[in-house]
């Protein structure tokens, strides 16, 4: 036999996405298969529906995976509320600003956009201010941009939309399951999350939720597909043009993950068991206890890139707490300490793109990842690297900058609680 028993590397993952998996995801991952429209099997699927709804902070009827990696979940809510002509507003502070973009005009949609410098955010009152000249049909904005470790202040932009009558579309993928993304709170209409980001389960699915006011216009625009259609189905059609996809159209996928569970695609069964458990973790630990940890791994990694003499990428007081960027010293090359990384001690960190490509570097402190020993293991060999490749860091003050951070955290607990 010419190939040899997969064997993958162990890798300590601290990219942002995708990231470690929980062992308890990869365990669920290899339960038997089952049909899709046996009665356990849709039982699972009801369940992870209503775990979804928890851990996206919404009453929305609607909440369950769409089968492909994130951007699969930008594109079914999109194609399915973009009618060609539409207009659409997105404003850009990164690369997946540029991905909405790509995605509503492959759909017919009239794009207008409004950028910032990258490692920026938005003032929501700019954002405001361009929705009432644009009048848009839909805006469509990231919460966490991934590219340039800056989060997007959500709640005035998403009250002003429905004030507005407009619909707001959220790309939460990284952050949703590491910091707060309070769907019904902050006005958003349709959202969507990852997995392989805080959530700690594998790529390949992409959890999204939308309200009655989308769910009405994809009813208007609603067709079940020849073969399936009933003679009911057939008197019922809709005058308005279709969804212009059959995959992602949101009318069908209703129709399967409802109670009429009509035959769509074939579900990717072994991801569902994979989403289940993975939520499942989150509930367990708690959305505030989940954010307070994202936060103090954060804050460890952060003391510690500071204390060894390197600068941060980005807008502090807006930056995701999952995703830390950092100015590649002038002189280094970024690319080759990410490579002694990886090779070294099989850590693996991200570099950027577009105008940040060999300008910083992106560690991600995301959902299983996101430990004590990764950030102090992550800290320890970005030292060794940096002075092997020629910047002179504080020596040894890295670690103990995070281990304070962790100390302080542990006496200020068990102050409050008396004991640990
Ligand atoms: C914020 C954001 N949106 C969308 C995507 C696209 O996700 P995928 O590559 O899984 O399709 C990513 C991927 O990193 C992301 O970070």
């Amino acid at each position: 036999m010419a190939y040899s028993e997969l064997n993958a590397p162990i890798r300590t993952i601290m990219t942002p996405g995708p990231v470690e998996v929980d062992p308890r995801v990869l365990r669920a991952m290899s339960t038997p298969i089952l049909g899709q429209f046996d009665p356990a099997f849709t039982t699972i699927m009801n369940e992870v529906m209503e775990m979804l709804r928890s851990v996206f902070q919404t009453k929305n009827k609607w909440a369950f995976p769409i089968d492909g990696t994130s951007r699969s979940g930008n594109e079914a809510i999109l194609c399915s509320i973009i009618e060609p002509g539409d207009k659409v507003l997105v404003p850009i502070f990164g690369r997946f600003g540029h991905l909405l973009v790509e995605i509503c005009e492959r759909y017919g949609a009239e794009v207008h956009t409004m950028e910032c410098p990258w490692g920026e955010v938005f003032e929501p009152e700019a954002v405001i201010a361009e929705i009432k000249k644009v009048s848009p049909k839909i805006t469509a904005i990231v919460h966490g941009e991934t590219s340039t470790g800056c989060m997007q202040p959500m709640k005035e932009i998403g009250l002003a939309c429905r004030e507005l009558g407009v619909l707001l579309v959220v790309d939460a993928v990284a952050s949703i399951g590491g910091t707060d993304v309070k769907v019904d709170e902050w006005c958003i209409d349709g959202l969507i999350g990852g997995t392989q980001k805080c959530l700690s389960v594998p790529p390949g699915m992409a959890p999204i939720t939308y309200n009655e006011r989308i769910e009405e216009i994809i009813q208007s625009r609603k067709k079940v597909e020849r073969g399936i259609a009933t003679d009911e189905d057939n008197q019922n059609v809709s005058g308005r043009p279709p969804i212009a996809s059959n995959y992602f159209d949101l009318s069908m996928l209703q129709d399967y993950w409802g109670p009429r569970r009509l035959n769509h695609h074939t579900e990717a069964t072994s991801m569902i068991y994979a989403l289940r458990e993975g939520l499942r973790l989150v509930l367990e630990e708690g959305l505030e206890t989940r954010f307070a940890r994202h936060e103090l791994h954060e804050t460890a990694l952060v003391e510690g890139i500071k204390a060894m003499g390197l600068t941060l990428f980005g807008d502090g007081n807006n930056k995701l707490p999952c995703v830390t960027c950092i100015d590649i010293p002038k002189g280094i090359d970024g690319e080759a300490v990410r490579a002694m990384l990886l090779n070294e001690f099989g850590i693996e960190i991200a570099s950027s793109f577009g105008p940040l490509q060999g300008k910083i570097w992106r560690i991600g402190t995301m959902g299983f990842s996101c430990r004590k020993e990764n950030i102090l293991f992550v800290l320890a060999s970005f030292e060794a690297v940096l002075l092997r490749q020629g910047f002179q860091v504080n020596r040894g003050e890295a670690l103990q900058a995070a281990l304070d951070v962790y100390v302080g955290k542990t006496e200020k607990l068990v102050a409050s609680r008396g004991s640990l």
